[in-house]
């Protein structure tokens, strides 16, 4: 009977528990074998005796709608890596393991991967993460919650903004890609939306503000992703929201509220979408370690699973192009969206 490890690694997002649900289903109902859930990311492998939970059936039943994860997780995994590998390798030997599987962003995914190479583990991963930067795949676990969570919060920010003729600024999350802003942004009706890959103009987003005064309309929503670099070159994240508020403030004389929206775009219910989402990455990725087909990532290609080879899929990351379709939706629907090329 083979036994299967699962962990998942790196900052936390919605549809983590559906997948780990979805593993377990694939793995115990379709080929009777065992898993166990690694606890708190590759720190579960780091101890001795290794921490884990077996996780039968009745574990995961009520997995799909939980936010969070069942077996924990850290982004600060790297620290005693390189000095705790051997035991790594052996508690995934204690435990009688037969394959991994890690659920993570670029970051874990690669750590995981050296992991495996290092100690011939059998190996799958699966992407997650709300900033969906990871290469080569469309979409990764948690991200289309979190563009829901924005949204929502933008369609809140218009009827305060409209009463009280504010801008409203609303600083999202995605790391160096601005996939969270340009998505939200198009969907909660934004009219200006910054993001890392385009730069802006300071003088050019006043003059939308400009612009929508002329048009009779006294408030504006902006989004604005974390990572938007300052003039000066530096990132600012956490704090530039305010940094674009103080600025607009001094330039238009204007109102102007910032929302910095934070964890709450990781936590709680998964959508549809990353339910969905979540239970076909988890079945892929039982199925590649059936077929012994490892150093895989699943990934979402053209309404297709695919497997994709780790070493391909890390190292860089996907943000958004500058000619991406959506940027030129945005454009068309009059949106300020930073000194975009035509
Ligand atoms: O990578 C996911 C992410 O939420 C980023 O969008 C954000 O910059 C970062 O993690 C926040 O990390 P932490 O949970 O350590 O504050």
């Amino acid at each position: 009977k083979k036994r299967i490890g699962v962990l998942t690694s790196g900052g936390d997002c919605a549809g983590l528990n559906a997948t780990i649900r979805a593993i377990v289903n694939r793995a115990v109902v379709t080929y009777g074998w065992e898993v166990v859930g690694i606890k708190g990311a590759t720190n579960g492998l780091m101890t001795t005796p290794p921490e884990y939970i077996d996780l039968h059936l009745s574990k995961v039943e009520s997995l799909l709608t939980k936010g969070g994860t069942l077996l924990g997780t850290t982004n600060k995994g790297e620290k005693r890596l390189e000095e705790c590998l051997d035991l790594i390798v052996e508690n995934y030997h204690r435990l009688g393991l037969h394959a991994l599987i890690g659920i993570g962003g670029d970051g874990s995914l690669a750590i995981l991967h050296r992991i495996a190479k290092y100690g011939n583990i059998n190996f799958v991963g699966i992407p997650k993460t709300i900033d969906n930067d990871v290469y080569l795949t469309e979409y990764a676990i948690g991200y289309q919650t979190a563009v829901n969570v924005a949204t929502e919060a933008l369609d809140r920010l218009h009827s305060t903004a409209e009463s009280h003729e504010r801008i409203m600024i609303l600083e999202v999350m995605g790391r160096d890609a601005g996939h969270i802003a340009l998505n939200a942004g198009i969907a909660g009706g934004a009219h200006i939306i910054l993001i890392p890959e385009i730069p802006y103009n300071i003088e050019n987003v006043c003059r939308k503000i400009a612009e929508r005064k002329q048009h009779g309309f006294n408030h504006t929503v902006m989004i604005v992703s974390e990572a938007v670099y300052t003039r000066n070159g530096t990132c600012r994240v956490g704090k530039i929201g305010q940094f674009f508020a103080d600025m607009i403030t001094e330039l238009t004389g204007i109102d102007t509220r910032v929302t910095v929206l934070g964890h709450v775009q990781r936590g709680g219910m998964p959508s549809p979408a990353d339910r969905i989402l979540a239970s076909s990455f988890g079945v892929a990725a039982v199925d590649l370690i059936a077929q012994e087909n490892y150093n895989k990532i699943v990934a979402w290609q053209n309404h297709q699973v695919v497997p994709v080879p780790i070493e391909e899929a890390t190292g860089k990351i996907r943000i958004v192009d500058p000619h991406d379709t959506l940027v030129k939706t945005a454009v068309g629907l009059g949106i300020y969206i930073g000194e975009h090329e035509g």
